[in-house]
């Protein structure tokens, strides 16, 4: 389904293809899959979630980003998309949109990223990966993998 105005609700909104999305959470133009449920106190950029995820409370998913099919966000997540966040040029005048450059997360299938990990900006979390609560990802995960820690390392993987 397409979000096409941003939107926010103080209600819970059970949107249609069994989308549910719980009050409090901020939505800009997204499109978000069948079957996805979205918790309380999140923000969703204008980004693209699959099918059947869950995407806990307070996660924030910044523009750009990918969430695919059966992927799982835990609490508090967030997924970068700036490397070098800055307000303003040297002159003082405010950055517009397009003066920083967007690097978008992926989250591939089946990937599951434990509550309060932050994602690098450009970072891919391979299918069926897990990411650690808490930790601090800034470098591909292969698929299958587990990674924990600032900065994650590997502590099993299947590849
Ligand atoms: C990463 C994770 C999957 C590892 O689980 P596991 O394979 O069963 O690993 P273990 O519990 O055996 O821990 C292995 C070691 O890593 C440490 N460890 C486990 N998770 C860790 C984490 N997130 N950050 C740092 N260290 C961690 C353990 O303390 C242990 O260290 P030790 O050997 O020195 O005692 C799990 O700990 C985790 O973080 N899951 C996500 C939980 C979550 O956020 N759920 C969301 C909804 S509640």
């Amino acid at each position: 389904m397409k979000i096409t105005a941003a939107n926010s609700s103080g209600c819970d909104l059970q949107l249609p293809d069994d989308i549910l999305i719980r009050k409090f959470t901020v939505l800009y133009e997204c499109e978000i899959g069948a079957g996805t449920h979205i918790g309380s106190h999140c923000t969703i950029g204008r980004c693209k979630i699959g099918k059947r995820c869950k995407i806990q409370d307070g996660a924030v998913i910044c523009d750009g980003n990918v969430v695919e099919d059966e992927a799982f966000i835990g609490t508090n997540v967030t997924l970068c998309n700036d490397r070098y966040p800055r307000t303003c040029n040297d002159d003082g005048s405010m950055l517009g949109d397009g003066d920083w450059k967007l690097e978008p997360v992926t989250i591939r299938r089946r990937a599951s990223v434990g509550s309060n990990a932050v994602i690098g900006p450009g970072v891919t979390i391979g299918e069926g990966a897990i990411v650690g609560c808490g930790s601090a990802v800034f470098h591909d995960v292969l698929p299958g993998t587990t990674v924990l820690g600032n900065p994650a390392r590997t502590i099993r993987s299947l590849v």
